[in-house]
């Protein structure tokens, strides 16, 4: 079973690969050294403006022991809910292929602290929702600083964006 969180992954994965190994054929130059046929980076992207939404949404829950909406918002997070619908067989098969596997294991990460997150809200444990929410945003961070760098220049050193010490 590819669950849709895994077929995102894998777009994800897809842009990443892409980006390290410049295809000479590709008709167009995206900015950022990100190469990826246009639908598929916009649903790329969709997703991932799903995932933030849910994601913001998880501090005023947790201040108000709202369990419910964060276990829904892990769900989600779980099972990402845009691509399965829209991504084709051909393009899904395209994109497992170029997935690295340093990049399915921050996927792997991703999800399971998701997973965790949702547990935490069951029981009810604030503590501990503290936590795992702390602990996704991370992840978030860990792959963007590896993987989406150049969409998000701020993941580079200070030195790099003309500051000195
Ligand atoms: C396994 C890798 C990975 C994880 C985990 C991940 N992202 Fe992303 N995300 C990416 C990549 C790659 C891009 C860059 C896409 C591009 O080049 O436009 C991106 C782009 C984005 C964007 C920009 C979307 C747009 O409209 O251009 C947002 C917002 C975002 N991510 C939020 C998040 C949040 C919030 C989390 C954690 C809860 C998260 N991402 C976790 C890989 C990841």
């Amino acid at each position: 079973m590819v669950n849709t969180f895994l077929a995102t992954m894998i777009v994800i994965g897809g842009l990443a690969t892409v980006s390290v190994h410049t295809y000479a054929a590709e008709p167009y130059a995206p900015p950022q050294g990100v190469e990826l046929s246009p639908d598929l980076l916009n649903l790329l992207r969709a997703e991932m403006r799903e995932i933030a939404e849910g994601v913001q949404g998880i501090a005023v829950s947790l201040a108000t022991a709202d369990w419910k909406s964060i276990q829904e918002t892990s769900t989600k997070i779980r099972a990402s809910y845009i691509m399965e619908k829209k991504l084709t067989p051909a393009q899904t098969k395209e994109l497992e292929q170029a997935l690295p596997d340093s990049f399915k294991k921050l996927d792997a990460e991703f999800h399971q602290r998701a997973e965790r997150l949702g547990e935490a809200a069951a029981a009810h444990d604030s503590e501990l929702v503290a936590f795992h929410y702390s602990r996704l945003i991370e992840s978030c961070t860990v792959c963007h600083s590896a993987y989406a760098k150049s969409r998000f220049p701020g993941f580079s050193s200070p030195a790099h964006q003309g500051h000195s010490h």
